[in-house]
Formats: C-alpha cells, sequence, structure tokens
C-alpha cells in the first residue's frame, strides 16, 4: 500500500482529475490520492497506460477511471468533462500534470515545436481548469493544483517548456484571483530534479549531465516523485483552505543556489533522507548503476 503520511480516508467521496496520469508524478499522485479515499479519473493520451495504472489502483483496493484524451484539443477537453461529470458527479479536485518537452537550444526550437510543447504544458492546463471551473466546480468549490517546474532563473535546453510553465504559474495566480468567489482554490507545484520515469524520456547523450544534477541541489540528491504528490496532496487538501495563488517548490533549494558560493553537503545523511511512499516507485533507468 501507499505510505501517505496523510489522514486514512481524507479524500472519501471525492473525485479528482489528474492529467498525465499514466506515468511519473501523475501516476504516483493518482495512487496517493487513491488511497485516501478519492475516486482518481486518469487523463492522458495513452489508453494502455491509463488502464495499466486503473488496474494498479485497482489492486491497492483504490478507485481509478482512465480517460483518454488529447488536452491540446478545446472540443476534446469540453467532452471529456462533460463525460466524467455526468458518470461521476460533482468534480472536487484537478492536478493540471499532463506535459511533455524535448531538448532544444532556442535558436533550434521550430515554431511547430514551440507551439506542440506550449498547448501541452499550458494550454491544455487551461482548456482544463476552465471546463472543470464551468462545468462543475463553479456550483460547489473545488481545489486545483497546476504543475509547473523549476524554471526559475532560466530553463537552458528547455524554453519552450520553460515559457509555458512560468505561463503556469502566472495561470494560476490569476485563476485564483478570479475563482476565489466560487470557492475554488488554485495553487502550482513546482517540482526540480526528481527521480521519475520521465528522466528517461530524454536522449543518452543527457545521461552524464542528468547525473550531476544533484552537485547544483543545495540538499544534494534528487526528489522523489512522492516528495512532490504529499505537496499536491497538501494543497489538495482542507488543510490548505487558506492557500489559493501560491507556487510551492519541491526541489532542494536548487533555485537559491548562488553562483560562487561553496555549497557543502549536508552533514547528517539521514536528516535530509528522501521520503518515498511510493510502493511501486522504481529508479529511473537514466540513474541506475555507478
Ligand atoms: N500528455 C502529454 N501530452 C498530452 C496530451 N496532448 N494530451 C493528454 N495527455 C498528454
Amino acid at each position: 500500500m501507499y505510505q501517505s503520511i496523510f489522514k486514512p480516508g481524507l479524500f472519501e467521496g471525492r473525485a479528482i482529475v489528474v492529467t498525465g496520469g499514466g506515468s511519473g508524478i501523475g501516476r504516483c499522485t493518482a495512487h496517493e490520492l487513491a488511497a485516501l479515499g478519492a475516486r482518481v479519473l486518469l487523463v492522458g493520451r495513452d489508453s494502455a497506460k491509463l488502464d495499466a495504472v486503473r488496474a494498479e489502483i485497482a489492486g491497492a483496493g483504490g478507485a481509478a477511471h482512465g480517460y483518454s484524451c488529447n488536452i491540446r484539443s478545446e472540443e476534446a477537453v469540453r467532452e471529456l468533462v462533460a463525460q466524467m461529470v455526468a458518470a461521476h458527479g460533482p468534480l472536487h479536485g484537478l492536478v493540471n500534470n499532463a506535459g511533455g518537452q524535448f531538448p532544444a537550444p532556442l535558436r533550434e526550437i521550430s515554431q511547430k515545436g514551440w507551439e506542440a510543447v506550449v498547448q501541452t504544458n499550458l494550454t491544455g492546463g487551461f482548456l482544463l481548469a476552465r471546463e472543470c471551473l464551468n462545468q462543475s466546480m463553479a456550483e460547489h468549490g473545488g481545489a486545483i493544483v497546476n504543475i509547473a517546474a523549476d524554471m526559475f532563473g532560466s530553463m537552458p535546453n528547455m524554453g519552450h517548456s520553460g515559457a509555458a510553465r512560468a505561463g503556469m504559474v502566472s495561470l494560476t495566480e490569476t485563476a485564483a484571483f478570479e475563482w476565489a468567489q466560487y470557492g475554488v482554490r488554485v495553487n502550482a507545484v513546482a517540482p526540480g530534479y526528481i527521480a521519475s520515469s520521465g528522466m528517461d524520456q530524454y536522449p543518452p547523450q543527457m545521461r552524464d549531465t542528468i547525473r550531476v544534477f544533484p552537485r547544483t541541489v543545495p540538499l544534494h540528491r534528487f526528489g522523489t516523485e512522492s516528495e512532490v504528490a504529499a505537496a499536491i496532496t497538501f494543497l489538495l487538501s482542507d488543510a490548505a483552505a487558506f492557500i489559493t495563488g501560491s507556487t510551492l517548490r519541491v526541489d532542494g533549494g536548487r533555485p537559491n543556489v548562488r553562483p560562487g558560493m561553496p555549497m557543502p553537503a549536508p552533514r547528517q545523511a539521514g536528516a535530509t533522507a528522501p521520503f518515498n511512499g511510493f510502493h511501486l516507485a522504481a529508479t529511473p533507468r537514466v540513474l541506475e548503476g555507478g
């Protein structure tokens, strides 16, 4: 079973949509929410992956349903949300996690490549949030968590994604203001370097770069998927009832590094040991071995 630090039954009777629920942080979050009693509505493009996660969650005693949808399509998102409301009633939460990008320096990114990433990482999230609000949450309130990224300062070789994720932070702030009147809270989580299956999507020549990322992090390690899921879970929960418009960084302090300042490794390894509550967590291939 998932080892959540949150109270059993926290989300009993609530339906929570998780986009990008077929892998990585989305899959881990879906498991945690289901372990806490939520009915999880998994959204993604690849129905085989959604099916696999749905079966994993069912095997652990939770409730999940898969919905295949291209979140870049306004019409598809409108229909998806209508279908979910018809089948499950009020939607209480949305985790806008689906995303994708490819490494490239700005000068080599075509308009098509740029727009594909912005549509997936920003526009799709906007469409999901707007439809969940208009078709359900405006009537009864809810909580939305948008997944951004550690694009603070810059995001070299990921300029399209950095621009889209920074847009997610601004979208979060505006939606928090406009939707407070409906009792809908909107926050963001910005993960840094997380040991997640997403790391295996990058080309093999990035292996050496990825493996030394922890040297640039004050806590000197990668984060775990469940450390991100815990932040999302908290923001969805009633304990965060007075938090809206915030971006919670989960990055071991990476944006606080000052170039040229010595950065000693933490002295007591145990004090900064990773939290890993996900019973199915696996080391990404890129980090395996010495
Ligand atoms: N995950 C990555 N890209 C996606 C898309 N276009 N639609 C749904 N899930 C996705």
